[in-house]
C-alpha cells in the first residue's frame, strides 16, 4: 500500500530527489532568542542568515525538512525579468516603484552570488541570459510594451531575432541580460550551515502552532516547547499567522512540471519563458498559462525542465491533465527531450499587483514580520525578505520598504482584488451541492471523493489496501469546502491554497491545523 508519504515521493522534484533536504533536530526544551524564524525556506533562511551574520541570536523552526515547501519545488530561476511584466506593475505602482523592483531584484541575484563566494557554497550557481517570447501567430504587442517598459525601469534588455531554440523558431523575442539560475535545495544546505557557524539554532519537525507577538514574541510548538524572542518573522510560504488581510490581497496557483533527458550540449544554457498568458490566449478552461523553461546537470546527464499550465489551486477537473499538456508543449519545441524523468508540481501565491508582501504583518504588533506573495518569483522575493525584514529588524533605513509593505493598498489592482475574492465567495457554493459521487462504495482504492452526508460534506479516501478513511471536508482556515486532487492525492483547499494530505495532515497553509475526524 502507498501511505501518503509514499505517494507524495512519487512526486518529488529534481531538487528533492537530487539533494536530499537536511532534517536537524527538533525543538525540546524552552529556548529565547533575538528573533525566531517560522519556516525553513528561502525567505526564513535568507532572513535569518542576514541577522545571524550582524551578530543576532537566531532560531528558525519548520514542521518538516530545509527547503521541503516550496523552495523545493520550484524551478529556482534568479531573475530580474519579473512574470507580472513591468508595463503591468507600471501601471498600478508607477515607475519610481517599477525601478525600485528592478533595483530589488537585481541585488538579490548579486546577493546570492556574493553569498554562494563567501560560503563557498556547491549549489551550481550560474549567471546566464533569459528569452521572453511570443506563442506562435501572437501579435508582437506585449514584447514591445514590455522592453520600452523595463528600459524605463532600468532593465538590461535587448531585442533578437528569436529565442537560441535550435529547433523551433520562436520569432523575436527579448533578451534579459544577467539573470542566474541555482540548486535551490543545496543552497539552503550552504545557508543553514552558514547560519550555524554563525551561532543561530535551526530546528526541523517543530510544528509552530501560535504565534504571537508584543513586548516579548511567543512561538507555541506542537511538542509543548516554546521559544521567546525580540521578533518573529512568519516565513511560511503563505502565513499561518495572518486569518484574512494579506490573504485577500493573493491568489494560490498551482503549477506544475516536468523534467527530461536531454543530449548535453543541445539546448543553449538560458533561461526562457513565453508571455501565453500576457498575450489573452485562451481555451475553454480559460487563459492559457505561460511556460518557463531551463537545464539542470543531473550527475553526468542533463534534464531540461520545462513548467508551466497553472491554475487556481483546487480548483481543476482532470489533474493529470497539466502534465500531459506541458509534455506535448516540450516535445514540439525540444524533440531532442527524451525520457520523463521527473514531474511535480508547486503553489505560486499570486498577489494583486504582482509584488510580494515583505514586511510588518498588518494590524498585529510591531514585532511580527510576514513574508509572502512570492509572485512566481520567490527566489528573488525570497532573498529581498533577508535583505529586507533584517534591515527592519536591526532598525535600519530600506528604500523598498514601502514597495514590499504587507498592509499597502493598490487601488490600481482593485479589479484583481475583486476578481480573486468573487472568486473565493463563488466556493461557498459547495455547501449546496451534492457530493461528488452518490457514496463511498464508489471509491477505488487509492482515490478520494467529497460526498453529502446529510448536511455535512465529508472528505473520504480509500487507501490501497481498500480501508476507508473520512475527515471533514471543511478547511480549518476560513471554511471552505476542500477538493480532491487525484494527482497526488491531497485534499486542496479552492479558497486560499490550504493543502491537506489523503489522510488529512496539513501540508500547506494558511491553515494550520488539520483536517477534522468526520
Ligand atoms: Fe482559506 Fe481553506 S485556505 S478556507
Amino acid at each position: 500500500m502507498n501511505t501518503p508519504e509514499e505517494h507524495r515521493e512519487k512526486l518529488r522534484s529534481v531538487w528533492q530527489s537530487t539533494q536530499e533536504p537536511p532534517a536537524l533536530s527538533p525543538l525540546t526544551a524552552d529556548i529565547s532568542t533575538d528573533v525566531c524564524v517560522v519556516g525553513a525556506g528561502i525567505a526564513g533562511l535568507s532572513v535569518a542568515y542576514e541577522l545571524a551574520k550582524a551578530g543576532r541570536s537566531v532560531v528558525v523552526l519548520d514542521d518538516d525538512r530545509i527547503g521541503s515547501g516550496m523552495t523545493g519545488r520550484t524551478t529556482a530561476h534568479l531573475v530580474n525579468a519579473l512574470d507580472d511584466r513591468y508595463f503591468e506593475i507600471e501601471r498600478m505602482l508607477g515607475a519610481d516603484m517599477a525601478r525600485l523592483a528592478v533595483e530589488s531584484h537585481t541585488a538579490a541575484i548579486a546577493r546570492v552570488a556574493a553569498i554562494v563566494a563567501a560560503e563557498e557554497s556547491d549549489c551550481d550557481f550560474e549567471m546566464l541570459d533569459g528569452f521572453l517570447f511570443n506563442p506562435p501567430g501572437e501579435s508582437q504587442e506585449v514584447l514591445d510594451r514590455e522592453f520600452e517598459a523595463a528600459q524605463r525601469a532600468g532593465i538590461a534588455i535587448e531585442r533578437v531575432e528569436r529565442a537560441p531554440i535550435p529547433d523551433f523558431d520562436t520569432g523575436p523575442a527579448l533578451r534579459f541580460l544577467n539573470q542566474a539560475q541555482f540548486h535551490p535545495t543545496k543552497y539552503l544546505a550552504s545557508l543553514a550551515a552558514a547560519i550555524e557557524r554563525a551561532k543561530g539554532r535551526v530546528f526541523t519537525g517543530t510544528h509552530a502552532t501560535h504565534i504571537t507577538g508584543g513586548e516579548t514574541a511567543r512561538i507555541e510548538t506542537k511538542s509543548g516547547a516554546t521559544v521567546t524572542a525580540g521578533s518573529v518573522v512568519v516565513a511560511t510560504n503563505t502565513p499561518i499567522n495572518d486569518r484574512y488581510l494579506i490573504h485577500t490581497k493573493q491568489g494560490p496557483y498551482t503549477t506544475y512540471v516536468i523534467a527530461l533527458r536531454v543530449p548535453g550540449g543541445s539546448i543553449a544554457r538560458a533561461l526562457f519563458w513565453d508571455t501565453a498568458q500576457e498575450a489573452g490566449m485562451q481555451d475553454q478552461h480559460g487563459p492559457i498559462p505561460y511556460h518557463y523553461v531551463r537545464t539542470q546537470k543531473v550527475g553526468e546527464h542533463m534534464v531540461l525542465i520545462v513548467g508551466g499550465e497553472d491554475h487556481k489551486t483546487g480548483q481543476n477537473e482532470d489533474y493529470e491533465a497539466p502534465f500531459r499538456s506541458l509534455e506535448s508543449w516540450t516535445r514540439a519545441r525540444f524533440p531532442m527531450a527524451g525520457e520523463l524523468e521527473y514531474r511535480w508540481s508547486g503553489q505560486v501565491m499570486e498577489p494583486i499587483d504582482g509584488m510580494g508582501f515583505i514586511g510588518r504583518n498588518p494590524m498585529d504588533e510591531k514585532n511580527v514580520y510576514v513574508v509572502s506573495g512570492d509572485s512566481g518569483n520567490g527566489m528573488t522575493h525570497g532573498v529581498i525578505a533577508g535583505m529586507l525584514i533584517s534591515d527592519l529588524i536591526l532598525g535600519r533605513e530600506n528604500p523598498w520598504t514601502a514597495l514590499y509593505d504587507p498592509g499597502r493598498v493598490s487601488l490600481k489592482a482593485t479589479p484583481d482584488f475583486l476578481h480573486e475574492n468573487l472568486n473565493v465567495a463563488a466556493q461557498f457554493r459547495d455547501y449546496v451541492t451534492g457530493g461528488d459521487l452518490a457514496g463511498e462504495h464508489q471509491i477505488a482504492p487509492g482515490c478520494g471523493a467529497v460526498l453529502r452526508k446529510g448536511a455535512s460534506k465529508v472528505a473520504a479516501f480509500r487507501d490501497d489496501a481498500g480501508a476507508l478513511h473520512e475527515f471533514s471536508a471543511v478547511c480549518p482556515h476560513l471554511k471552505c469546502i476542500v477538493h480532491w486532487n487525484g494527482a497526488e492525492r491531497t485534499w486542496d483547499c479552492p479558497c486560499h491554497g490550504s493543502r491537506f494530505d489523503a489522510l488529512g495532515t496539513v501540508l500547506t497553509g494558511p491553515a494550520n491545523t488539520n483536517l477534522a475526524p468526520a
